[in-house]
């Protein structure tokens, strides 16, 4: 099977077996049957945080766990479950329909609500560890549905207990979310502001925030759809205060951000990619975004290995001249 169509980057190499599944049920009964407990089972949600680097030796299962319902309500906030399944995007706008707010600066972002929790995904000065409430998932080797709240997934800024000492254990069945029906908009982003004031708007709702990330997102991110890409290939790198004075030293009005609670500061990788000379290099297919730097791309046929010697070329580049070491945000394969 090829799973061309069930990664964003578009890459083609085929999955050795591959089934979909609707209910966590049928994946028990798969388990029962034992027909392919001979392989490792890789598990997909929309694939959009993946760059697959060669035929995937394994049952490949894509998770396609779907519905939306209301758990519970107070007179300020509302608990709404997402199947791990359904669309992130899709679930985003039906909450900003339903005037819940907490989500609407994650708008756009590919993927499944059961990839969410796994990086902690985030945008525009909101992650989703500020809403989430707890999620549902199967543990692997109990085959017991287990309940984790936001202190059990031990969210940091791209990273959860999933993507350490629970990788490979569970399989992420349902999230839910504490949404707010008396909206707070977080616009202090810059763009944000600026689509906002640029439409004349003052007093934003949660609709508005939702179209400007919408519209912001659009004008600077490639849409997996035209180019194949998984948003971010790497991380924003931290480093130590005195590491910060030297890199501003050397580097005169170098853009920094500070880390609530640190006194580590964050520099932007799409900074030190584009002054590195990366923005809009191509070689074949593999490419670095014109408009965002920190996005690789494959302009049609590019193989994994491009993409991955490509993002190892930028390490290294970024490395020599500035002394910063970047992190790999999406999984290898
Ligand atoms: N920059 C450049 N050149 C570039 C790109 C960025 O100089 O080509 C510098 C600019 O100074 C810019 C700054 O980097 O002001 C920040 O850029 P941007 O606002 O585009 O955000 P980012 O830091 O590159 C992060 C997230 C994105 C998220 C945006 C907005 C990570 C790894 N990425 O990107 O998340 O949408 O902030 O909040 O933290 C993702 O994780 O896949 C992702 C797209």
């Amino acid at each position: 099977v090829s799973l061309k169509p069930y990664n964003t980057f578009g890459i083609d190499v085929s999955a050795r077996y591959f089934v979909e599944i609707n209910h966590l049920q049928e994946y028990v009964q798969l388990l029962k049957e034992q027909n392919y407990s001979h392989v490792p089972h890789l598990f997909l949600g929309g694939g959009s945080n993946l760059l697959l680097t060669k035929d995937v030796e394994a049952l490949v299962v894509k998770i396609s766990f779907v519905g939306i319902e209301v758990l519970d309500e107070s007179d300020d906030f509302v608990w709404v479950r997402a199947g791990s399944g359904v669309n992130w995007h899709e679930f985003v706008q039906y909450t900003v329909d339903h005037h819940w707010a907490g989500l609407e600066n994650l708008s756009l972002i590919p993927g499944t609500v059961g990839a969410a929790p796994m990086q902690n995904i985030g945008a525009y000065g909101v992650e989703i560890k500020d809403t989430f409430d707890h999620l549902e998932a199967f543990n692997l080797e109990t085959l017991a549905v287990e309940q984790f709240d936001t202190a059990a997934c031990q969210f940091g800024y791209r990273e959860s207990f999933f993507k350490h000492a629970g990788k490979g254990r569970y399989l992420i069945a349902s999230v839910c979310f504490k949404l707010a029906k008396k909206p707070s908009p977080q616009t202090s982003y810059g763009a944000i502001k600026d689509v906002l004031a640029s439409k004349g708007i003052s007093n934003p709702g949660i609709r508005d925030v939702a179209d400007a990330v919408i519209a912001i997102r659009q004008s600077k991110l490639p849409d997996p759809k035209d180019i194949g890409n998984s948003g971010s290939f790497f991380k924003n790198p931290t480093v130590s205060a005195a590491e910060a004075s030297r890199l501003q030293d050397e580097f005169p009005g170098i853009p920094h951000y500070a880390v609530t609670g640190s006194t580590d500061i964050k520099f932007p990788a799409g900074w030190f990619i584009e002054q590195a000379g990366w923005k809009g290099y191509r070689k074949g297919d593999a490419g670095v975004h014109l408009n965002q730097a920190l996005v690789l791309v494959n302009y049609g046929e590019a193989s994994g290995n491009e993409i991955k010697e490509l993002s190892e070329q930028i390490k290294a580049s970024v490395l020599a001249k500035f002394g910063v070491p970047l992190e790999t945000e999406v999984n290898i394969i």
